[in-house]
């Protein structure tokens, strides 16, 4: 049984000194961290990229982290130690977990995370893949249910869908019972179709307003649209609906007059809804797609990749 308080050791990290562009990363010799009270070691298998992660490395968004920082806040691996007062994980546990995002994160051989954030690894898929179940998936439930309210036999609209959060959506929407319309573009067709679209929109080519013939009941916003675009799409909604969206940077349009709500997702660390989830993977219900893995030196240039607007699905960054 290894314990939290052994000596001092290093490990291999990407980390970025300064805020700024993605050339600001560095892959390199860091201190190995410590699980404290509550908390556990995990060997990293899969440190998965969101699109998050450029706005924290360039200081774009508000997260106060102290520098270095480590990014990733996903992450699959193995408890290596746990810290005091820790009995739910055990060392050699396959776990999974969105991890707070203004520590030191994924990126790394080794990440600490409180234990009650994480839950049992799905037992079907690779490790390292399972890291790009977490706050993905996560966003995808809170905002079709905890926010949206969706239930059985409702419309639901999904702009954005042939994004990683959107894979998620449509899927975890249709098994709700709910009948899906998508958009996505030409790249990422199939893959929302297999999915379980019932209508999929190519919004590179076609107007979504004009498309949906019918209200939905929720409209659910994962894309970069304007918000005039965005503003827009509120006249699918019927009465008394609502829209939710993920894209913070911008206001979450509604019309009062006729009692449309609005609600904006932050995604939150809840593990019964974790758990749930994997509970779909286990059972086949709930796929988890990653279009790429790479080493974990690698993990800059996706960073400029994203930064770039290349980067298409879901990646995972596995220690070398
Ligand atoms: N607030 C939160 O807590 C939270 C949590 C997670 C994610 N997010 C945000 O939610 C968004 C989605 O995340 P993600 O990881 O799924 O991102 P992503 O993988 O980059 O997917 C976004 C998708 O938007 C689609 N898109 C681009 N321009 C579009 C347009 N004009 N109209 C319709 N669709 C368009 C693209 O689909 P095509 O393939 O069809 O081109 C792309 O695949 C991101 O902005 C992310 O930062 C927020």
């Amino acid at each position: 049984m290894l314990f939290a308080n052994r000596k001092k050791m290093t490990m291999k990290a990407v980390r970025f000194h300064d805020f700024g562009g993605p050339e600001v990363l560095r892959y390199e010799e860091a201190d190995q961290p410590v699980a404290g009270e509550g908390q556990v070691l995990i060997r990293v298998a899969g440190s998965a990229f969101n699109p998050a992660d450029n706005g924290i490395r360039s200081g774009t968004l508000p997260f106060p982290v102290s520098l270095p920082h480590v990014p990733g806040y996903d992450v699959s691996g193995i408890v290596e130690a746990v810290g005091a007062g820790v009995t739910t994980l055990h060392v050699d546990d396959a776990v999974i977990g969105f991890i707070p995002m203004g520590e030191d994160g994924s990126a790394a051989e080794y990440v600490v995370a409180p234990a009650d954030v994480l839950v049992a690894a799905p037992s079907g898929i690779d490790l390292a893949d399972a890291a790009g179940l977490p706050s993905v998936a996560l966003t995808a439930w809170q905002g079709l249910f905890d926010l949206g309210g969706l239930k059985d036999g409702q419309r639901v609209l999904i702009t954005g869908a042939g994004g990683a959060v959107g894979g998620y959506a449509v899927q975890l929407a249709g098994r709700a019972g709910a009948y899906v319309i998508a958009t996505a573009s030409p790249r990422s067709h199939d893959a929302v179709a297999a999915a379980g679209a019932n209508e999929v929109i190519d919004h590179s080519s076609t107007s979504v307003l004009d498309s949906v013939t019918e209200p939905v009941d929720l409209l659910l916003n994962l894309a970069p649209i304007s918000p005039e675009e965005f503003a827009s799409l509120v006249d699918l909604v019927r009465d008394g609906g609502i829209v939710v969206a993920t894209t913070a940077w911008m206001t979450t349009p509604g019309d009062d007059k006729r009692g449309v709500r609005t609600a904006g997702v932050f995604v939150e660390p809840k593990v019964d809804e974790l758990a749930q989830l994997v509970s779909l993977v286990d059972r086949g219900e709930l796929t988890v797609d990653i279009a790429q893995r790479v080493p974990l030196s690698e993990l800059p240039s996706i960073h400029a990749k994203a930064a770039a607007g290349e980067v298409h699905g879901k990646v995972v960054a596995v220690p070398n």
